[in-house]
């Protein structure tokens, strides 16, 4: 069992923990995540290493509600244990040997997006931050990102917190700003769409882009299949060989498609989990 140790609220849909879990704490690296179970009858969900504390033993995770699990998640306390939470997974994203890299945090992907930009600062790297999220009341870990980068630039889709756009608009501004040249990296983070359109962008300046995939998982350990995904000529399981991929390579048609395959299941489970009637459809 797994205590809880903290619970923050960024916003009514996005929580963070910190979890009592010092084995993974002890080897995991930027861009791994975890495999977590919150009771012995539970889904288990992926969901990226946002922080860790070697000494104290603890990793944070940061999640978005969007289905049943993530919502039972969201509704545990500080105090509370989740039955299983498995890791490091994933190969760790490689820190390049690159004079500068722009790290792009959209939504949620801010929090995966964090260790990595700090990790290449550590190595001595010129990280440009770029964070977005649709309004000011979803926004969150500005100060820790202006930690781990050395500069930061800030957006919202609608405005309502330091300037109107999305994170492609200001990519394209540090791009045409400090020449294409001068930046031969880009790693993003965020919904599927986001890293999609960043690499067509980045694709036309030769820009190299690596993303961190979201592919649906069951078991985490290359056996199930359920993560595949196609980039170049290969098939590639994101658990094991990701979650990081260049991508210029990847096949996001078929992702998007393959990502959408249990929806109809999905939102049967959310509808039964949120049924109050008391038909125990919530369990
Ligand atoms: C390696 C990895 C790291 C992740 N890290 C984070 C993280 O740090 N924070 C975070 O909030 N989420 C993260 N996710 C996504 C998270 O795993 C899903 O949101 C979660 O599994 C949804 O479970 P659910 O039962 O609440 O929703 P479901 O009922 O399973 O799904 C609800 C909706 O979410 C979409 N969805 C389901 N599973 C995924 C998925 N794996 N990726 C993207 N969308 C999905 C579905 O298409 C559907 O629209 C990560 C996913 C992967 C593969
Ligand atoms: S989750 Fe089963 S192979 Fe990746």
């Amino acid at each position: 069992m797994f205590k809880i140790l903290e619970k923050q609220v960024f916003s009514p849909i996005i929580k963070l923990f910190v979890i009592d879990a010092p084995k993974v704490a002890k080897s995991c690296q930027a861009g791994q995540f975890i495999i977590l179970r919150i009771h012995e009858e539970g889904e288990r969900i992926p969901l990226t290493i946002a922080d860790f504390d070697r000494e104290k033993g603890t990793i944070t995770i940061v999640f978005q509600e969007v289905g049943k699990t993530t919502k039972q998640l969201g509704a545990m306390e500080a105090g509370d244990y989740i039955k299983d939470f498995v890791g490091p997974l994933g190969e760790p994203t490689h820190i390049e040997d690159v004079d500068t890299v722009v790290c792009v945090g959209g939504g949620v992907g801010v929090a995966p997006v964090h260790p990595i930009a700090r990790a290449f600062k550590e190595a001595g790297k010129h990280v440009i931050g770029i964070m977005g999220a649709r309004n000011q009341e979803l926004m969150f870990w500005e100060d820790k990102m202006r930690a781990a980068c050395s500069e930061l630039l800030v957006t919202t889709d609608d405005g309502s917190y330091v300037r109107k756009g999305f994170v492609t608009d200001v990519l394209k501004e540090v791009i045409e700003s400090k020449g294409k040249d001068n930046i031969p990296l880009v790693v993003a983070i965020g919904p599927q769409p986001m890293m999609r359109a960043v690499c067509n962008m980045t694709k036309d300046y030769g820009i190299k882009t690596i993303v961190s995939l979201n592919a649906l998982m069951v078991d985490g350990t290359g056996m199930c299949g359920c993560c595949r995904v196609s980039v170049g000529d290969e098939t590639k399981f994101v658990c094991v060989d990701g979650p990081d991929f260049d991508g210029h390579q990847v096949n996001w048609a078929e992702l998007s498609l393959r990502s959408a395959y249990f929806k109809a299941e999905e939102q049967k489970a959310l509808e039964r989990h949120e049924c109050k009637c008391g038909c125990g459809g919530g369990k």
